[in-house]
């Protein structure tokens, strides 16, 4: 499975850029209401780091507006992926611009039958929100594995991003459910790594090394 940041934080980016295991970032505009900063810099700065796919949203909720927004962004960097809504103009803006070769994230998708028309509409990746499911006392991670069952029926290309990721579960869940992508934010990440018993073990391992008195340098 593929990792992404779900960040507009610069620094969040390189800081996992540099473990080596950063496939690519996703940005919202909450996110970047949340970084203070201009957008477009924003996301130049971030294509400037990385090689990998980095989502960009429009804001525009109509097709037209949709298209001249998408053609600013697309020419900010090659690996900008167009993050559009998963509404009727958004799935018309990702079926044009996937006949123009731009690749698309379809956003806020929250049902099995908005997967299936954002992968009828050639969408490069559909994101359903697992966390806003969660939150509304729904199961996020049923719709990972029923989309899952869908795309493999009918041999669909569409990548799937498990997104509103909130806990290391979700990460391993929807791993375990066939998720394509996952996008995290930078404070999950942090846990992925940790189990006590590793820090425990690790205790051990430092104090009975220091009693043989003996140096590996
Ligand atoms: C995905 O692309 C979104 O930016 C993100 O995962 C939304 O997460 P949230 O529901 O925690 O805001």
């Amino acid at each position: 499975m593929k990792f992404f940041i779900d960040t507009a934080e610069v620094s969040e980016i390189k800081k996992w850029a540099d473990y080596g295991f950063l496939d690519g970032v996703t940005t919202n505009p909450s996110l970047i209401a949340k970084s203070g900063r201009n957008f477009l810099d924003v996301i130049k700065e971030i294509c400037d780091l990385i090689d990998s796919p980095v989502s960009a949203e429009v804001a525009a909720l109509d097709h037209d507006t949709m298209m001249k927004e998408a053609e600013v962004l697309k020419e900010i960097a090659p690996n900008v992926v167009i993050k559009l809504p998963t509404t009727l103009d958004g799935l018309k803006s990702c079926r044009q611009l996937t006949a123009m070769g731009v690749k698309t994230n379809l956003t806020l998708c929250f049902s099995t039958n908005q997967a299936l028309l954002a992968a009828k509409a050639g969408a490069t990746y559909v994101s359903p929100f697992i966390g806003r499911l969660d939150d509304i006392n729904l199961d996020g991670m049923h719709l990972i594995r029923d989309i899952r069952r869908v795309f493999d029926n009918y041999g669909f290309g569409t990548e799937i991003l498990a997104a509103s990721i909130r806990t290391p579960n979700h990460v391993s869940d929807a791993a375990i459910a066939g998720a394509d992508v996952a996008t995290i934010p930078a404070a999950t990440l942090e846990k992925l790594a940790k189990h006590p018993l590793t820090d425990k073990g690790l205790d051990a391992f430092v104090a009975d090394w220091k009693s043989t008195g003996q140096s590996i340098l």
